[in-house]
Formats: structure tokens, C-alpha cells, sequence
């Protein structure tokens, strides 16, 4: 079965340690999408563990950087966090529909979190730390004939 969310180039950020934690994200996220109901709670706890580490991560990063634009960005992770304990109370009343709308919900938020949070956190992580942005490897779109 091809999976229902993989995982785009431009998802990379360019900071190795959040690029691998995405990939992680993404894989967790398609394990929620794609469960089947019995397989269901196992994977929202999955994915609950990966999101309480990967946000830390980031919210860790921004405050020993002492990041300016950290308030929405670590805002939008614990909210993030508190669907999770909401969906798991419904998953507890057997509403199963509530975590697969989430997991859709999830895979619809991330692109763009990734895209303009992320990034803007990593090409800042990286001046700290070289005086530069990162250099983000993508492949070019392939040219139509
Ligand atoms: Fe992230
Ligand atoms: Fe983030």
C-alpha cells in the first residue's frame, strides 16, 4: 500500500538533527493515517512520545537561542499537544473517527509548519552557530516534455 503521507524534499530544513526527527515525524503520522482500528491506540502513542520529544527539541532550541519569533511557533507544538491528550480521551470512547480526522489534520498542518517554523528556526540556529543560513539539497523538479 503506498503510503498516505511520505515524505517531500521540501520538507528539509537543512539542520540534520530536525530533518531526521521530520522524516521521523512523517513516518509516524502515516503509521496513524494508515492503522487499522485495533492498531490505532498503539500508534497515537507512538506518535505522542515522537511529538513530545521532537517539540522539546525545537522549543529547547529556540529558548537557549533566545530566538524572536519563538512565541508562535512554540504555540502552535502545544497545541499540537493538547489534540493529542483530546484525541486520545476520544479514542478511549471508542471514537475512532476522531483520531483519523486528527492524523489528516496533522498530515495537512505539517508542510506548512515545516516550511515557514522550521525552516525559520534552522536557518536561524545556523547564523548562531556559523554567521549563515543552511543549504537546503533538494532535487529540481523534473522539466516536462
Ligand atoms: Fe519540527
Ligand atoms: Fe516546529
Amino acid at each position: 500500500m503506498a503510503p498516505a503521507f511520505s515524505w517531500q524534499a521540501d520538507f528539509v530544513v537543512g539542520d540534520a538533527e530536525m530533518d531526521e526527527t521530520h522524516v521521523e515525524f512523517v513516518d509516524c503520522v502515516n503509521a496513524l493515517l494508515t492503522a487499522d482500528d485495533d492498531a490505532l491506540s498503539q500508534a497515537l502513542e507512538r506518535f505522542a512520545d515522537h511529538a513530545r520529544r521532537h517539540f522539546s527539541l525545537e522549543d529547547q532550541a529556540m529558548r537557549r537561542s533566545v530566538y524572536d519569533n519563538a512565541k508562535c511557533h512554540v504555540d502552535e507544538h502545544a497545541a499540537v499537544l493538547r489534540s493529542v491528550d483530546e484525541v486520545r480521551a476520544a479514542l478511549a470512547e471508542g471514537r475512532v473517527s476522531v483520531v483519523r480526522a486528527f492524523a489528516q489534520a496533522l498530515a495537512d498542518w505539517f508542510p506548512e509548519h515545516a516550511r515557514v517554523m522550521d525552516q525559520g528556526l534552522a536557518g536561524w540556529l545556523a547564523k548562531c552557530r556559523l554567521g549563515g543560513s543552511p543549504v537546503r539539497i533538494q532535487r529540481r523538479p523534473v522539466a516536462q516534455a
